[in-house]
């Protein structure tokens, strides 16, 4: 009987020597060792020994098969440890950074400029960038033998009307929506317009043939200049700082009169003058003015009854000096290296 056993112990010890893998291991472990297998079989058989030897025996096979399952244990943490390194995943290791991306730093001037014009009782609108003639010019006062015309160089589109006219045009401006936007709505009217602009420029570090603004148009009774003027002013503070002030300098634009450029004190050198501003303290950043009587005329609202104001901002020129990027260009170059850093 003790023989019977160390033959199958020697079988068993041998058949491990072969096992490659947890999973053949389990397998050897329920044939011999498991409730029907072939080892404890034999164990069962020593209750039909004489009593004189069965205490013996039973001492001696439990040690057999005590010394066997500690070399099936063994066989066991080796494959555990050598198939962890192979396949399952270590935890300790550090991880894989996901690259999950962000908003463009021009989208989030657009989105900050969104959320304060919201604030103070805005609608965001927006219109077409494929726009007709009419709307990006003769409506806002640009009829055209008008010499503003030529201030902003149009891409126009190869699609002639009746009159033989090319009266489509990529928009110039996003006050192209300020007519769309009375017809629509009509007065009193309070929205922000921001939008991406075509001019056919020859592009250099601040031109670019592409870009952003946000227009805005304020109408009411009873509106004046410097209604326009508090608001701006609060505009530049959210910007560029709560130290920021604002003047406002005459300059012709066909759709608003008076039209005045808006400029804050510099944000680098605080009003001192540097290189940034050119020397000036200040840095001219809007076109704004009170809405001509045509263009609310022209959007069906009556001059002698509604005032109103209007005011654009570049947004790529904005980002620019927040930024202080010296190449307008590199924010639409889809360079990931220069968008990555905001
Ligand atoms: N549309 C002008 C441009 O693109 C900017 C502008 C100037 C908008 C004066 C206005 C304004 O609303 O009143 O250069």
């Amino acid at each position: 009987m003790i023989e019977k056993i160390n033959n199958l112990k020697k079988e068993i010890l041998d058949k491990l020597s072969e096992i490659k893998d947890s999973k053949a291991l389990a397998d050897l472990e329920v044939f011999y060792l498991g409730r029907k297998g072939e080892f404890t079989k034999i164990l069962r058989d020593i209750s039909n020994v004489v009593p004189e030897k069965r205490a013996a025996m039973g001492k001696a096979a439990n040690q057999i098969k005590k010394e066997i399952q500690e070399k099936v244990n063994e066989f066991k943490m080796q494959f555990e440890s050598k198939e962890t390194q192979e396949g399952e995943e270590d935890i300790t290791l550090p991880g894989v950074k996901f690259e999950t991306g962000h908003l463009h730093p021009i989208t989030q001037l657009q989105y900050e400029m969104e959320d304060l014009f919201t604030s103070m009782g805005f609608m965001t609108l927006s219109g077409p960038e494929l726009e007709s003639d009419y709307y990006n010019f003769e409506a806002i006062n640009i009829p055209p033998y008008h010499p503003a015309r030529d201030t902003q160089d149009t891409f126009y589109i190869d699609s002639k009307n009746k009159e033989g006219e090319n009266d489509l045009v990529m928009r110039t401006h996003t006050s192209s929506v300020q007519v769309r936007a009375m017809q629509k709505h009509g007065a009193p009217l309070k929205a922000i317009v921001p939008g991406r602009v075509f001019r056919s420029e020859a592009t250099d570090v601040r031109h670019e043939h592409t870009f952003y603004q946000v227009e805005g148009f304020v109408i009411d009774r009873d509106i004046t200049f410097s209604h326009m003027k508090g608001i701006l002013e609060l505009v530049g503070k959210k910007l560029f700082g709560p130290e920021t002030k604002i003047r406002m300098r005459p300059k012709y634009y066909p759709f608003v009169e008076p039209g005045s450029n808006g400029e804050y004190t510099c944000f680098l050198c605080h009003g001192k003058g540097c290189n940034l501003c050119k020397k000036t303290g200040w840095l001219e950043i809007l076109g704004s003015g009170m809405i001509h009587p045509n263009v609310l005329r022209a959007g069906g609202i009556d001059p002698d009854e509604y005032q109103g104001y209007a005011f654009g901002f570049g947004l790529n020129r904005l980002a620019q000096l927040r930024y202080k990027t010296d190449d307008v260009r590199l924010f639409n170059s889809g360079d990931l290296k220069f968008i990555k850093q905001f």
